[in-house]
């Protein structure tokens, strides 16, 4: 068992970045190599941390000095290189959502029970404090019996113009909340409906905005909100909350500030801190603890939070509320004959 994690990067844009720089500042792992289509996307990380970049996949996971890959590619890339990873037997870190087929995701769960390596879905709200002590509170009763949930999530333009027509507000967005539901419900989802609406974006880009309702096989229910055509004038990148309401009381999370507001002459900023902030020139967050727990369940062989069955069972709702924003009926989901493992 290695006591660092030796890890490769796989897609190193915005969030691929930010691994990288947590790889190669944490304790438990050290960053050794990353991937990309392009050589020209790799110019940043040979600059920052001098480590063994290539285009070509099979290389990188064919390297000895290299115990698990993060993968981040765009949502609809994940499978290849996931499968690439685990075939080599490498342990597999993906960031959410898992895919966006429920094909992908079996693939990949075949590949990494093959190859017997560890496989984490990076749903991070399950690291941030204020989300786990949101659910803590639920399944220890602490809100009686909960009935149902509500969560928003909304981006300015901006802030997500480079996924438009490769993903959608429900992957890119909402997946984290679809995972908070499902985590806190304790409860897979029995019925999805979904209606969506496209007036900013062209039908390729879009859709601009989807609301969704799911039901849960124990009876909870949930409302999401989730979209990416926020105006650009906004002086947060997130609009974001949760809320819980049980028989015996309710929880309401605001994640849309992290508590800084910077007033300036070109008006109010309210500067992201939770996820991937510096603190004398070191990395910090939510992103930290959840890469920390990834390499520790490798380095002593224990299972991560978040299972990749549970990671495929959000995309199965994501792909219903797709269905039915799309036919306009509600999408009845079979039973799985492997549980998630929510509970
Ligand atoms: N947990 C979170 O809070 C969080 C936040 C942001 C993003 N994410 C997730 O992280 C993943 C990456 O997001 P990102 O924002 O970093 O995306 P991004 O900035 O667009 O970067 C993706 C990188 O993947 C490479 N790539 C490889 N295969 C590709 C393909 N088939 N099409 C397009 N690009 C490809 C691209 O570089 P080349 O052109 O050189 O290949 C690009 O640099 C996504 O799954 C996203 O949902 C998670």
């Amino acid at each position: 068992m290695p006591e660092q994690v030796g890890v490769g990067v796989v897609g190193v844009g915005v969030f691929g970045q930010l691994h990288a720089r947590v790889c190669n500042e944490l304790a438990e792992t050290r960053l050794v190599a990353a991937w990309s289509r392009s050589d020209r996307s790799l110019e940043p990380i040979r600059d920052l941390y001098g480590v063994y970049t290539t285009t070509d996949i099979n290389e990188l996971v064919a390297r000895p000095d290299l115990d698990a890959v993060i993968v981040c590619t765009p949502d609809h890339a994940h499978a290849e290189p996931v499968v690439a990873a685990a075939q080599a037997g490498k342990h597999v870190f993906v960031e959410k959502p898992m895919a966006t087929s429920v094909a992908d995701c079996d693939q990949m769960i075949h590949a990494a029970r093959a190859g017997g390596v560890k496989f984490m879905v990076g749903h991070i709200l399950r690291f941030d404090p204020r989300y786990w002590q949101a659910h803590e509170r639920i399944v220890s009763g602490g809100i009686g019996k909960l009935v149902h949930m509500y969560a928003r999530r909304n981006n300015p333009r901006r802030a997500c113009e480079r996924a438009f027509g490769r993903t959608t507000p429900v992957f890119w967005l909402g997946s984290h909340d679809i995972d908070m539901f499902l985590w806190c419900a304790g409860s897979e989802a029995k019925a999805v409906y979904a209606q969506q609406n496209t007036q900013l974006l062209s039908d390729e880009e879009g859709p601009d905005s989807v609301l969704a309702v799911i039901t849960f096989a124990n009876g909870i229910i949930a409302a999401l909100q989730t979209s990416w055509i926020l105006p650009d004038g906004m002086p947060s990148d997130l609009d974001a909350a949760f809320e819980a309401v049980g028989t015996e009381g309710c929880i309401k999370l605001d994640a849309s500030l992290d508590g800084l507001s910077v007033y300036g002459p070109a008006g109010i900023e309210y500067p992201r801190s939770m996820y991937g902030a510096a603190v004398k020139e070191s990395v910090t967050g939510v992103l930290c603890h959840e890469v920390r727990h990834f390499a520790r369940c490798v380095i002593e062989d224990t299972e991560p939070l978040v299972s990749p069955e549970e990671g495929r069972e959000v995309v199965r709702v994501a792909c219903a509320m797709h269905r039915s924003a799309s036919t306009g009926s509600v999408i009845q989901l079979t039973a799985q004959q492997t549980q998630p493992g929510y509970s």
